[in-house]
């Protein structure tokens, strides 16, 4: 599969965002990390030229972030979903590909990270779509997997708060693995 020209990531200062950028850099694909502020944006970008020296990092703000590239990660706190929608969509345009990673956990309202919030579209993808541009596309989830629609999303966030649960009674950094693909 070729790599798409740039990777946005909203929210990229954050750990999964963090996490993301230095994988992608290592394979060579540009990215645009993105904050509700420039400068700790350039800080994340400028982390992981560090890390992975050459590549072609660049911080900017959440909104100029999302017009840029092709494929634009949403990496924000659930509880933050929404507005960070509301806040980028002027900036997409129809034909561009939004990954959602927000997983709905109880403990971003105070709950338990191993419990899943109840949402009324049925998970945080199908809310994300519910508040995107027509147009604009949307998957829930990062690996190049087809698992059918978008209704599906409602187990694939609820798998994170089982792999919490079983990870901190273990002890362990378990995780899934799709086999026989
Ligand atoms: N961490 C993981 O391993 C992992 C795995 C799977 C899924 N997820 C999901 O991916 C999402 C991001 O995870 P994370 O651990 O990176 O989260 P995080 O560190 O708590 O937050 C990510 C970024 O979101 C922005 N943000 C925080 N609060 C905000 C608010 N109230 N309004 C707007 N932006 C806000 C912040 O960036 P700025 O302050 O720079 O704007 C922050 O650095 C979550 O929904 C999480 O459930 C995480």
């Amino acid at each position: 599969m070729p790599l798409p020209s740039s990777v946005s990531i909203i929210g990229a200062s954050g750990a999964l965002g963090q996490g993301l950028a230095l994988r992608w850099a290592q394979a060579g694909v540009p990215l645009v990390l993105g904050s509700r502020e420039a400068q700790r944006a350039a800080e994340a970008a400028a982390a992981v030229v560090a890390a992975v020296p050459g590549a072609a990092v660049e911080g900017v703000d959440n909104v100029a972030a999302a017009a840029v590239s092709p494929v634009v990660v949403l990496s924000v706190p659930f509880s933050a979903q929404a507005k960070t929608i509301k806040q980028i969509s002027e900036s997409l345009t129809p034909g561009q590909l939004v990954i959602d990673a927000t997983v709905p956990l109880a403990a971003q309202v105070g709950g338990k990270p191993t419990q899943i919030l109840g949402v009324w579209q049925g998970s945080a993808a199908q809310q994300a779509a519910s508040l995107l541009p027509e147009g604009v596309h949307i998957v829930g989830g990062l690996r190049a997997v087809d698992a059918g629609r978008l209704e599906n999303s409602r187990i694939t966030e609820s798998l994170t708060a089982l792999m919490i649960g079983i990870n901190i009674r273990n002890k362990a950094h378990a995780g899934i693995r799709i086999t026989g693909l």
